[in-house]
């Protein structure tokens, strides 16, 4: 997730696209750039790391323009850097480009350019798509025509803006599957990836759809469609005020991640399912696939969170590839002496790709011969690099410090890593492939469960009187209950524990009474009769049941004090699904306890200490 602007107006550019730059921060922050026309010629300046940089280099010259783009980086291909950063310029350095989104087939374009002759400086793919722009400018001479071929050809997600010094009194934008919204203020347009950048100049917008693009200049625009037809436009309002805007509308970040893991589960799944054939195509690992087929031992090491996800992907693996896995704390692992075989694989799992613990276990496992993989969140963090190789789960930055989306885009990414170790040996074709098919649905039904937060909120009411709660869940869905009980204790401070409910039986029965909510995960599965079992232990000794339960089990609710339903699914992807709800309840019983649910004490986003 990045976050572009363009802009043309009377006014000096530099400050209206670092202010939008600003405002978009939160979109990504591991580099920054901009471009202007100064004098007909392009200027670009960008710098690694924090947007304040970049200002300082802005603030050493005097620029004067009233036009230019600009762009805050959240890196996907290539590690941040000043040279991976955007802009990006075709070979002639007249043509300059800023871009949210991945270029799918941009390793295809790129053996094409430079085929033809042309040069590509970085591992990007934004930089293929600046000398794809470039190398058609030179055939047609014309900008908009340039942008409008390049695009036919290419594969994947863009917002995208192109200036040109040849053409300077104007820029083209297109969109597809990255939002682009264009501001209309007085003899002035703006062009961003978010409100919260046009906001300093207007509250007109408009929202351009995806495969639209807009001709932008001093007089107006145009809008039309990427091949050529022309477009109705839409004027609208901004209702928000830019602090709003800046969280998306959402009163914390944590609540708009939560919004967005429809979105991010798509795109950690985005290009890698073969539904047809039943198979995953794994990128990151393709040059691991042999190592991959002869091990006969995983190792999944982690801490909090993603320590949670691994557990789902122990049931996950050793269900689908009968690969036997074993689960470490990564701070448990780096200290006691692990027997490591140097046919072991191990895999780490990590949003930040910072945590400490995280990483020194990295270094054991690779000091002790082990093959290191990542499943990491940000790209170009030191687990990144520090790995043999690995899966990016893509679900963009994480602000919220109680960690949501990472955690369910981590749940997409294990499940398809299962499925594409499964296709190595036992499994067939026609699994794969029910698998696969459920999984591309899940999106769709984690929207369903956001659509109906109300309920959650709701029942949230009830946990703030109290001062423990227990969370259970058997199977795939007992790491679901210790990432529910995780999420509570985050950030609302009660405390809460996880359980295998058929544990409970074994000692944490002696804490049920009257006073206890028990949240139960009793999703209609294998063990669903059991679950029920445990739930009828809790109620014999008074505690209050809310339960998460599968949509359409009507006998739950005569037995239970409250019921959340999830859509059906199958049983291996039940926990991105029931997960949300757990996520919501804490979210909301934080809130209710006036509690700032984004600064948990005591918690910081990445542990960098030991
Ligand atoms: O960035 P990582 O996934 O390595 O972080 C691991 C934990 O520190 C993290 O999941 C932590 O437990 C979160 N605060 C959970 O919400």
């Amino acid at each position: 997730m990045c976050g572009i602007i363009g802009y043309i107006g009377k006014k000096n550019a530099v400050n209206i696209l670092m202010t939008g730059l600003k405002m978009m921060e939160y979109r990504g922050y591991d580099s920054s750039g901009l471009s202007i026309i100064e004098n007909s010629k392009l200027v670009t300046k960008k710098k690694k790391g924090k947007i304040a940089f970049l200002e300082e280099v802005i603030n050493a010259n005097n620029f004067q323009s009233n036009i230019g783009i600009a762009h805050t980086r959240w890196a996907t291909h290539g590690e941040p850097s000043d040279k991976n950063s955007h802009p990006h310029l075709d070979n002639s350095g007249k043509i300059s480009i800023v871009h949210n989104g991945i270029i799918e087939n941009y390793q295809y374009l790129k053996d094409s350019l430079i085929e033809e002759g042309y040069v590509i400086n970085t591992p990007t793919d934004t930089e293929v798509l600046a000398v794809l722009i470039g190398a058609k400018y030179d055939r047609v001479h014309n900008l908009e025509y340039a942008v409008r071929l390049a695009l036919a050809e290419v594969e994947g997600t863009f917002g995208l803006l192109a200036l040109s010094s040849d053409e300077p009194e104007m820029f083209v934008a297109a969109r597809r599957g990255s939002p682009l919204v264009l501001g209309i203020g007085n003899d002035e347009y703006i062009v961003a990836s978010d409100n919260a950048a046009i906001i300093q100049a207007t509250q007109r917008v408009i929202y351009l759809h995806d495969n639209e693009m807009a001709i932008v200049d001093r007089d107006g625009f145009i809008t039309k469609t990427i091949s050529n037809e022309s477009t109705k436009i839409k004027v609208e309002e901004i209702e928000y005020n830019i602090e709003e805007i800046q969280k998306g509308g959402y009163d914390y970040f944590m609540l708009k991640e939560i919004y967005e893991q429809a979105e991010t589960v798509r795109n950690a799944c985005r290009g890698r399912l073969l539904v047809h054939d039943g198979n995953i195509k794994l990128g990151g690992l393709h040059k691991v696939e042999d190592r991959l087929r002869k091990t006969k031992r995983i190792i999944i090491t982690a801490c909090g969170t993603s320590w949670h996800a691994a557990l789902v992907g122990e049931y996950l693996i050793e269900s689908l590839a009968k690969i036997p896995v074993e689960v470490e704390y990564a701070s448990e692992f780096r200290y006691r002496d692990a027997i490591i075989n140097p046919d072991d694989v191990v895999f780490v799992i990590s949003q930040s790709g910072e945590t400490a613990d995280t990483l020194a276990a990295v270094k054991e496992a690779k000091q002790k011969g082990a093959l290191v993989l990542g499943i990491v969140n940000a790209v170009g963090s030191t687990i990144a690099r520090e790995t043999e190789a690995g899966i990016y789960i893509h679900a963009g930055p994480e602000i919220g410090v109680a960690s949501t989306k990472a955690f369910t885009s981590q749940l997409a990414v294990l499940t398809q890593l299962a499925i594409y170790l499964g296709r190595m040996s036992h499994l067939n074709q026609i699994e794969g492939k029910k698998i696969a098919t459920a999984l591309e649905k899940i999106p769709e039904q984690i929207q369903m469960i956001l659509d109906n937060a109300q309920n959650i909120e709701r029942i949230a009411e009830q946990l703030i009187t109290v001062k423990n709660c227990l969370y259970l869940g058997r199977g795939y869905n007992y790491p679901v209950a210790l990432e529910g009980a995780l999420k509570l204790k985050e950030i609302s401070y009660i405390h809460a524990e996880g359980y295998p409910a058929a544990e409970m039986k074994h000692g944490p029965i002696a804490l049920i009474d009257e006073d206890m909510p028990v949240i139960v995960i009793a999703t209609k599965d294998e063990i669903y009769d059991k679950v029920i079992s445990n739930i009828e232990e809790v109620k014999a000794r008074k505690g209050k049941v809310i339960a998460i339960a599968t949509e359409g089990d009507e006998n739950i609710k005569k037995i239970v004090d409250e019921v959340i339903y999830i859509p059906e699914t199958l049983t291996p992807l039940t926990p991105i699904l029931a997960v949300i709800p757990l996520q919501i309840l804490s979210y909301y019983a934080a809130v209710k306890l006036g509690l700032d649910v984004d600064r948990p004490r005591n918690l910081a986003k990445s542990v960098t200490v030991e």
